[in-house]
């Protein structure tokens, strides 16, 4: 199990979970962060850190966004990877995050 970074992180990026991470397990793409599957420990003390509370246990996260499932999981074959799925999502659902 991991935790998984969702849509609401698109084009917000608050970065708060960054610094409660006690593995160093959450990386910055492009439009979005994202948290590595093989590094997370399942600590869960990103997840009230968000303000837009765009992290959930990868068992609780709504089935809207499951494609973050596979957004979170290319994280070990690079950001090229990353990217990619996440402007596709973004394209498709009409993603329009901003403050
Ligand atoms: Fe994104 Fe929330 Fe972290 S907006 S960068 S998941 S604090
Ligand atoms: Fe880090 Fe959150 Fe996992 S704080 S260890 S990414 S549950």
């Amino acid at each position: 199990m991991t935790y998984i970074i969702a849509e609401p992180c698109i084009d917000i990026k608050d970065r708060s979970c960054v610094d409660v991470c006690p593995v160093d397990c959450i990386h910055e793409a492009g439009r979005m962060l994202v948290i590595d599957p093989e590094e997370c420990i399942d600590c869960g003390a990103c997840e009230p850190e968000c303000p837009v509370e765009a992290i959930f246990p990868e068992d609780a996260l709504p089935e809207k966004w499951e494609p973050f499932v596979k957004i979170n999981y290319a994280f070990p074959e690079g950001m090229d990877k990353v990217d990619p799925l996440v402007d596709a999502y973004a394209t498709e659902h009409n993603v329009q995050n901003s403050r």
